[in-house]
């Protein structure tokens, strides 16, 4: 019984070492320790051991099956059998190079980009950025820069009114969709003392028909610098040196005489340059400007006798379609990323 103990030893270990994966493993486990297993029968063939034998031969059994035990514990623990069975799909290599799906970084919009970069040119030259509300009354809009209430320019069908603009004083000035951001100037100047140095970008909106070179909404670029002595000359270089620092060093500007309501005298302000190397030099229009007209300084509560001061107001995809030679404004909106890439 011994011998057929130290038999089984030997051979459990010799099969264990046989075993390679984990189902030989459990088929081992099955075989030698299992509940209907050889050691299982070794034990019970311990009834028919000679009483004086008994001792040792059950000490031996004992022995010999936590040999086993421990054997088959540490060949699961090196064999990894209590892990998930190998998978059967493909094999992932994870030292493959991977796929790189390009999403993109998000970036600035071209207007966006464009009215930043004008900020930083004008704040070179000492100006501010000031803000309005989109959502204007038509003292802001129209009374107060000089535009009186039989002006053509308040029209109801040029306009995005909210409030029907014959209502009156009695619930407050109409309401409207700003039509120009000289409104600004207006809301700075009822609330700052001059020196004043302000640019103000930001949207405005007119029901015109959209084509290429139209929108119902658009953006401009309002400036506004009230001192004592401000002269037209200040206004001529402010805007030659905007417009060399912007568009580069061979940009000349000319000045042409028009006619704003809130400004006398007003001009058409117009930029010569070449926009690409092979093209010709020519006038591009960019804007509006003059000096501020003294009616308005008065509206606002300044005294035209010790304050005087120049405004001007461009429109900014005008200097973006310039600038980057776009031939139609409703790319601007359209969202075309192939468009906006290139950019
Ligand atoms: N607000 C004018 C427009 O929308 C542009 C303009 C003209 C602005 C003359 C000014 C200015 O500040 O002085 O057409």
């Amino acid at each position: 019984m011994l011998d057929a103990l130290a038999q089984l030893e030997s051979t459990g270990l010799t099969d264990l070492t046989a075993a390679a994966d984990a189902s030989a493993l459990e088929q081992w486990r099955i075989a030698y320790l299992g509940a209907s297993g050889k050691m299982k029968a070794a034990l019970g063939a311990m009834k028919d051991v000679p009483k004086e034998q008994k001792p040792a031969v059950g000490a031996k059994a004992n022995e010999v099956r936590s040999r086993l035990e421990e054997a088959y514990q540490s060949r699961v623990a090196s064999l990894g059998a209590a892990k998930p069975a190998t998978p059967t799909g493909p094999m992932i290599d994870i030292t493959e190079p991977g796929t790189m799906y390009s999403t993109g970084l998000g970036r600035e919009h071209i207007i966006t980009r464009v009215r930043n970069e004008l900020v930083e040119v004008f704040a070179r030259m000492g100006f501010s950025v000031a803000q309005g509300p989109e959502l204007e009354d038509d003292d802001h809009n129209f009374i107060k820069l000089n535009i009186p209430a039989e002006h053509p320019a308040r029209e109801p069908i040029d306009n995005f009114y909210i409030d029907d603009p014959a209502s009156g004083k009695a619930h407050g000035p109409p309401r409207m969709l700003r039509s120009q951001t000289s409104t600004v100037q207006i809301r700075v100047m009822e609330t700052r003392k001059p020196p004043i140095k302000v640019v103000a970008p930001g949207r405005v909106y007119r029901p015109d028909e959209v084509d290429a070179t139209h929108s119902f909404m658009f953006h401009q670029i309002e400036g506004l610098y009230i001192d004592r002595g401000v002269s037209m000359a200040d206004l001529k270089t402010t805007l030659a040196h905007f417009a060399r620092s912007y568009f580069g060093p061979d940009a000349e500007i000319r000045l042409r005489p028009s006619f704003f309501p809130f400004t006398e005298p007003s001009a058409e302000f117009d930029m010569k340059i070449r926009l690409r190397p092979d093209q010709p030099v020519r006038w591009m229009e960019l804007g509006g400007c003059g000096m501020v007209d003294p009616a308005v300084l008065e509206m606002c509560k300044l005294d035209p006798e010790e304050w005087s001061g120049f405004a001007f107001g461009f429109g900014i995809e005008r200097l973006a379609m310039g600038k980057y030679g776009i031939p139609d404004i409703r790319m601007l909106y359209a969202n075309d990323l192939r468009f906006l890439r290139q950019l």
